[in-house]
Order: C-alpha cells, then structure tokens, then sequence
C-alpha cells in the first residue's frame, strides 16, 4: 500500500527511524524538502556511508515501488531508459510477409506494419522510462545509484529528463510523468558530477557518523553485539578514521566487524581477535600492515579508555 509523503522535518525523521535509519536532523530536512519541492535528492560521500539506504529506506517506508539504476561506464540509453524490441519486430514482420497479401493489399499492410512495429507494445522501457509512469499519490522512488561511474553524455541525456519529467522516443512520442517520481541520486565521488545536474537536485554531503549516531547504528544492525563491545567498536573505528589510510572504514564495514565479533563470541575487543579479523575493516593490505600489531594494540587501549 502506498503511503503518503511525510509531512514536516520530524514525521521524515520518524520515518527513516522507523526503518532502521539512524539519520542526522540536516539529512532528514534536505529528504523532506526533496519531497516538497519534487527535487531529486543527490547524495554524495565516501563508500559505505549509507547513501544507496536512504533509497531503499523511503521506498520501504513509503510502499512504493524501487526502480534502481546501476550506473557503470557505457551506460546508455537503451539500458537507462527505452529500446526497442527488435526481435519482436522482426516475428511480426515475418507473419505479415507469410500472410502474403498482393498488389494494394501489400501496399496497405506495408503501412500499417511500418508504423504497428513502432507502438508501445514493441518498446521496453528501462528505469528512467518505468519511473515516469506512476501514478499521482504513489509514484515509485527512482535510485540513480553511483552517477560518478557514468560518463559525461549520459549525465546530459539525464539532465533533460529531470528537469522536464518527460522522454521523447522519435518514433513515438513523449513519455510524460503525470507526476515526478522521487529520485534520489547518488555518487561516491571519484569524479565531479556536473554542476548543471546538482543544480537539479538537493546536495546533500554524507558525512561519517560520529560516535554517538554510530553506536545507534551499531545498535540498531547488530543488535547481538554487547553494548561494552559496540561501545569499543564505534571508537576504534572512529580512531582509525582519523589515520592516514588508503581507504577509511565505512559504516557497512563497522556493522560488518560488528556482526564478526559477535559470532566469534567475544563481548568485548582485545588486540589478537582486532589482528585476526582486521580484513572486515580494511580492504588494502597496505592499510592492514600498517594497523596490524602495534597500531591495533594501542587502539583497543584507547577504545577501552574511551
Ligand atoms: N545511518 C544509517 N543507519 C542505519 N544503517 C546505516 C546507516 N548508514 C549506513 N548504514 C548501513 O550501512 C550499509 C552500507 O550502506 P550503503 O547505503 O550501501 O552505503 P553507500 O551507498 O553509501 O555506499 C548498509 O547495510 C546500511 O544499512
Ligand atoms: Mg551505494
């Protein structure tokens, strides 16, 4: 069942908690006005932030339907929005040319195959072209997930269809949103997005949690983890974000490591287990050297301490 937009800051807030979302008051407020103004939400930060989440959260919330568009390099239209079915229209020019009509009869047909070829019933619509066809009141949640990986014509054939809801097929047609499906884009930053299409949407930068919003999420994803273990957990991590590393912990890697521990039993750190189990965390074995031993000794003195 389709539910109704959240109506202020603290229903979007309640909403995203409801779901298991631990989010700060500023992203509940750029979500909320998202949903107003029927802007796109874009959601930039590092990987494993929480960014995809917010997308699977609202759909969740609000039952309506997710359409998810992986972006990678040399995503094009056809993958993105429409193509046609081309096996299809050859069968069915196939049957017409079985059936066999002669003389006026074949110039008749001819015609009316040429343009039955090019209805709807031969077009497949991907993600973008899906999302435009809710209707008003439960329009589905569009999830443009990693724009970062795309490259730069796409970002322009996107711009257009967000800014006027609407995709022209030359044979066709326009495809026009009754109304705009709520988007939320997101983009882990290994490239700038251009700034025509943030100019689009809300920018909204994801930030690492602090401690305290970290140990809610701890809390609420691994619920078996013994409040004196999450409590160590949340701080080691913390500390280890603040070193020098080729790629910092995301939050998916703290509840990772979290879950870890608990079914190795432990109830609280000590330096062999944090050595032993240092991949959930770091995925550069660069990093892990450098932590590994010495370095992770006195973490966990320091997380105990914290
Ligand atoms: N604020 C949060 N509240 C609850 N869970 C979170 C939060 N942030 C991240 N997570 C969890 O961390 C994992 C990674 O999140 P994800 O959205 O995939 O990251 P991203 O898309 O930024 O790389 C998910 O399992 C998600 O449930
Ligand atoms: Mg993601």
């Amino acid at each position: 069942m389709a539910q109704a937009l959240p109506k202020s800051i603290d229903e979007t807030e309640r909403m995203l908690a409801a779901a298991d979302y631990v989010a700060d008051r500023s992203l509940a407020t750029a979500l909320y006005l998202a949903f107003v103004m029927q802007r796109p939400l874009f959601l930039e930060g590092e990987a494993g932030v929480g960014k995809t989440e917010v997308a699977k959260v609202v759909a969740s919330a609000l039952g309506r339907e997710l359409i998810r568009l992986q972006c990678y390099e040399g995503l094009d239209i056809a993958q993105a929005a429409y193509e046609w079915n081309y096996s299809r229209q050859m069968i069915e020019i196939r049957l017409a040319e079985a059936a066999g009509a002669t003389g006026a009869a074949a110039a008749a047909q001819r015609e009316r195959l040429s343009s039955d070829i090019y209805s709807e019933r031969f077009l497949v619509k991907r993600p973008l072209a899906r999302a435009l066809e809710g209707a008003a009141g439960k329009v589905p949640v569009l999830l443009i997930d990693e724009l970062d990986r795309t490259d730069e014509p796409f970002e322009a054939y996107l711009l257009e269809v967000l800014s006027e809801w609407q995709i022209s097929i030359p044979e066709i047609g326009t495809l026009k949103a009754v109304e705009p499906p709520i988007v939320i884009i997101t983009s882990n930053r290994t490239r700038e997005i251009h700034d025509a299409v943030k100019r689009r949407c809300f920018y909204y930068w994801v930030d690492y949690p602090d401690a305290r919003r970290e140990l809610q999420i701890v809390k609420r994803k691994a619920p078996g983890a013994a409040e004196a273990l999450s409590r160590e957990i949340v701080a080691f991590v913390q500390k280890l974000r603040g070193m020098e590393l080729f790629k910092l912990p995301g939050v998916a890697e703290t509840i990772d490591w979290a879950n870890c521990l608990v079914a190795l039993n432990r109830v609280t750190l000590d330096p062999e287990t944090v050595n032993n189990t240092l991949g959930v965390l770091l995925k550069y074995q660069d990093d892990i050297e450098r932590i590994a031993g010495e370095q992770a000794t006195r973490l966990v003195a320091e997380a105990k301490a914290a």
